[in-house]
């Protein structure tokens, strides 16, 4: 379908998408969740055009990742490449305080879906950042949201190119407080895609570092996860 078509056609279901997402998170809401059922409902919480909700992750591997960051008791999330929220749904359950995530797109329709995927009674707030991670003034904006505060988990998961991934890892890793932890999605070196480069900056900022790899099965096409500790 033609772009403007698409446009024109996702603002015309918005209405009805907005009440179907409204009533998914009522019913994602509506009692304590595990943190595997929270991975289930980022992989199928569903919806339509906008408001769509999920992840495309392996749950073996992200499950891995929010067991290892929720060891960590984490305060501040800081997220790059929000796209449909999925991974977002997590760090929110996670984060006591805050989750910041970033994207290229506008997220305005979003916002108001998004700023209630922390579960009720808790205290975090969740804050959506438009623009590109590589501009010098987006750093900016990001260094006014932490106030001076650290982060605890930093998810590295927007341009998957190799000078993307490494200048959002060297432009954000200093907002990450010692201990905390690192992560990359796509880390494998088999993509479905030649602009999935992830792989290539890995492999050289792995050796000395203590870090983690969640790969569900070695011979796949695309996906896997790194971790890296920031030392303390
Ligand atoms: C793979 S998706 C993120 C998936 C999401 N973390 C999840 O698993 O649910 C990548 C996203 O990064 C965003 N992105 C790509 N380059 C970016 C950049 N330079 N700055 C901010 N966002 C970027 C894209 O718009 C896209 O929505």
């Amino acid at each position: 379908m033609p772009r403007l078509l698409k446009t024109l056609s996702r603002r015309f279901r918005l209405p009805f998408n907005r009440r179907f997402a409204e009533r998914r998170l009522q019913e994602y809401h509506a009692k304590p969740r595990s943190l595997n059922e929270v991975v289930d409902w980022a992989m199928n919480f569903g919806g339509g055009g906008y408001l769509t909700v999920k992840t495309l992750q392996i749950p073996y591997e992200i499950t891995c990742l929010a067991e290892t960051v929720q060891a960590i008791k984490p305060k501040i999330i800081v997220e790059i490449g929000t796209a449909r929220g999925g991974t977002l749904l997590i760090w929110s359950h996670l984060a006591s305080e805050r989750v910041i995530t970033c994207d290229l797109n506008d997220m305005s329709v979003q916002r108001p879906l998004y700023s209630r995927f922390p579960p009720p009674g808790s205290n975090c707030q969740v804050t959506l950042l438009s623009g590109n991670s590589h501009d010098a003034g987006f750093k900016a904006r990001l260094a006014k949201e932490l106030n001076g505060e650290k982060a605890d988990f930093l998810f590295i998961d927007g341009d998957h190119t190799e000078p993307g991934v490494e200048a959002d890892y060297n432009d954000y890793k200093e907002f990450v407080r010692p201990g905390g932890l690192i992560a990359f999605h796509d880390i494998i070196e088999n993509q479905p895609l030649e602009i999935n480069q992830v792989y290539h900056l890995w492999k050289r900022i792995k050796p000395g570092a203590e870090v983690l790899e969640f790969v569900a099965d070695p011979n796949q096409c695309g996906f896997g996860i790194g971790v890296i500790k920031v030392p303390a």
